[in-house]
Parts: structure tokens; C-alpha cells; sequence
């Protein structure tokens, strides 16, 4: 196990941004054979938000940023690094981070990108811990960014009807006092990338008219594989960051699970043995949006008074990789 101390960091600004468009199930039952009630049914969703053709991943996440800097009474020049979790960048390089830095003109301060699929957002947390407490930026800008409906494949119901396009961003630095993130856990399973891939444009398949013929360019996913071992990860993440901040599923006043299914969403919640109402959702909302969903719901919750000073919150997420993490945290 990792070493932890007391020493904490904790967020002081958050916000997000979702574009204009909705995309419900009725107007997907037009492009594929579906339903309303099987969506419903068997992912929670009920609409998605969906990009704009001019609209990039840095565009969106722009605007989460500037609005985490408001909620927080912050300049872009109180940051000192910026880091953007998302596995549908701008371009392949320079990294979305880099585009982001440009768009709030935040001249000269570090940027990059992590990539870790939809746990890229607590992968960014547990990084900022470290490079934080360990005398690095004092101040740190971390976005979670998707534009997953420029990467569907509109033809494939199975994956269709999941996805949505978000930002969320959230401003981390040194806690003064006992709030903030107690403990965490981050893992990941490289033998089973090819569950949940995009398998074209990259080295191993470089983009050709061939690759674009098949369809490799865009997300390929075993959904039941998926299903299976997110639900078993999520549940084996929380716990053990939970066992590592001395605490137990009983202290846990608010879960905020990955929004990628419902039944996912209470399947995890079940295993702490929580009751419903300490369980976050709101996918009916947005669909599944990869890296996005903690911070937008953290932000949620926050706006919506729906977290009292000293609430115990569990984050936990899976995604591509696999990869699969828990952050702990005091509010
Ligand atoms: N509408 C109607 N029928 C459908 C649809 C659809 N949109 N999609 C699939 N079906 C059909 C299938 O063809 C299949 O039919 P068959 O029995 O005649 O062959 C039947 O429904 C059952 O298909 P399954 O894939 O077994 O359905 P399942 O209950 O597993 O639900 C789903 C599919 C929703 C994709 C589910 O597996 C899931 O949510 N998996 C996890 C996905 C996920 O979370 N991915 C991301 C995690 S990481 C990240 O967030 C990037």
C-alpha cells in the first residue's frame, strides 16, 4: 500500500459546462432500433447533450474552467498548472491541456492531458495531491472533458444510446484545515484495454480510408464485459480507500459513482451497503460522460447545498484501461 499522511489538499472552485443541444431517447429511437423504455430500462438515461460540429473538447472545457474560476473568486493567473483528463482530445498533439491554456490565456503555466478514460479525473486528484504537498504548483487547474458523440458510432445501438458530451473542472490547493481528500486508491488493467477502445488512428492503426471503412475510428465497447468488472472494481476501490482513511461504509454521508449505468450506479452503492438517497446520480441527465461525471456532480451537489461541512464523500470511478480509482474525502 501506498504511504498517506494527514496532510490534505481540497477543492476551492468547481464548475461545468454541457453544450445546448439535447439529445433524448425519442430522437434516437429515429436513428436506431430502440426504445425509450429498453434505454431507460437498462441504463437510467433519458437524454444527453451532444457538441456542436464546431465545438471541440477544449472548447467545452474553457468554459468549465472559467467557471470554476468564478465559483472559486479566483484569476487564471492564482493557477500554476493546468491538467485535463479526456481520452477524445482536440488533436492527438499538442494536448487538450495545452488548448485549454491558450483559450484562458494563462500564459506560460504548465498544461498536459491524462489518460485514463473515465477515471481520469480522480487520477488527476491523486496526482495534484502528490505534486501539491510535495512543494510543487501551489494552485491547480484539473478538468475532466469529453466530446464522446464526435467518436459514436451512430449505427451501433449498443453503444449509441450511452454517451454524452460534458466539462467539468474543479480548483484544487493545500487545505488549511481538516476538509479535503483523506485517502485513495488507483489501479489499472492493461490486459483488458480491448474492452473498451477506440482502435483506429493512433500507432497501432494509423488512420487510412481502410481503418475509416471499418469503423475503427470509432469507441468500440463489450458492454457486459464492461458491466461486469466495473461493478466489481468500484466496489473493491472504495472500500480500500476507505479502510486506508480508518473509515467505514457507515461514516459515508454522499457516494459519487462514475455516472456510466444506473444499474452500475446502484449495484456499487449496494455492495457499501448505502442507502439510495446517499447514492449521486444524475445520468437520466447527461448519459454517460467519461471523465466529466464526478466533477459535474461534485459541483451538483455543492450548488445544491446537498453537502454539509464534515460530510464523509466517497468518489469512485472505472474506465478505459482499465483503469479504476477512490478518492476519499472530507468535505
Ligand atoms: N436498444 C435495444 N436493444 C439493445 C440496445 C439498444 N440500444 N443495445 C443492445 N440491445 C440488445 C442487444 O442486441 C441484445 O439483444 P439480443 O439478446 O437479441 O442479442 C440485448 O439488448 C441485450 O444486450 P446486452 O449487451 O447483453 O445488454 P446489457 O443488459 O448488458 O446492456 C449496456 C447493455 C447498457 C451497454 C450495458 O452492458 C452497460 O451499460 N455496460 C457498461 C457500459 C459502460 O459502463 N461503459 C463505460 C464504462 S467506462 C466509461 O464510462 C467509458
Amino acid at each position: 500500500m501506498e504511504r498517506q499522511d494527514n496532510k490534505q489538499i481540497k477543492i476551492v472552485g468547481s464548475g461545468f459546462y454541457v453544450p445546448e443541444k439535447v439529445l433524448t431517447n425519442a430522437d434516437l429511437e429515429k436513428m436506431v432500433e430502440t426504445s425509450d423504455e429498453w434505454i431507460t430500462t437498462r441504463t437510467g438515461i433519458k437524454e444527453r447533450r451532444m457538441a456542436s460540429p464546431e465545438q471541440a473538447t477544449s472548447d467545452m472545457t474553457i468554459e468549465a474552467c472559467r467557471r470554476a474560476l468564478h465559483n472559486g473568486n479566483l484569476e487564471v493567473e492564482d493557477i500554476d498548472l493546468i491538467i485535463v483528463g479526456t481520452s477524445t482530445p482536440d488533436t492527438l498533439f499538442p494536448s487538450t491541456a495545452c488548448w485549454v491554456q491558450k483559450g484562458l490565456q494563462a500564459d506560460h503555466i504548465p498544461a498536459f492531458d491524462i489518460s485514463a478514460g473515465c477515471t481520469g479525473f480522480l487520477y488527476g486528484m491523486i496526482l495534484s495531491r502528490s505534486l501539491i504537498l510535495n512543494g510543487g504548483p501551489r494552485r491547480i487547474l484539473l478538468a475532466g472533458s469529453e466530446c464522446l458523440t464526435k467518436i459514436t458510432n451512430w449505427k451501433d445501438r449498443g453503444t449509441c444510446v450511452l454517451f454524452g458530451d460534458a466539462a467539468g473542472a474543479v480548483i484544487l490547493e493545500k487545505s488549511e484545515d481538516d476538509s479535503g481528500m483523506l485517502s485513495h486508491y488507483w489501479k489499472a488493467d492493461g490486459k483488458l484495454g480491448n474492452l473498451l477502445f477506440q482502435p483506429g488512428g493512433g500507432s497501432r492503426n494509423p488512420a487510412t480510408k481502410e481503418t475509416v471503412d471499418q469503423d475503427l475510428h470509432y469507441l468500440h465497447m463489450k458492454g457486459n464485459e464492461v458491466f461486469k468488472h466495473a461493478v466489481k472494481r468500484m466496489g473493491e476501490a472504495a472500500t480500500v480507500a476507505l479502510k486506508k482513511a480508518g473509515l467505514t461504509p457507515q461514516n459515508v454521508d454522499c457516494l459519487i459513482p462514475h455516472q456510466a449505468n444506473i444499474r452500475i450506479i446502484k449495484a456499487t452503492g449496494k455492495r457499501l451497503n448505502l442507502p439510495p438517497e446517499k447514492v449521486y446520480s444524475n445520468i437520466h441527465r447527461y448519459g454517460n460522460v467519461s471523465v466529466a461525471s464526478i466533477p459535474i456532480s461534485l459541483h451538483e451537489l455543492k450548488v445544491g447545498g446537498q453537502l454539509q461541512k464534515g460530510d464523509i464523500v466517497v468518489m469512485v470511478a472505472f474506465g478505459a484501461g482499465f483503469t479504476w480509482a477512490s478518492v476519499v474525502y472530507r468535505w
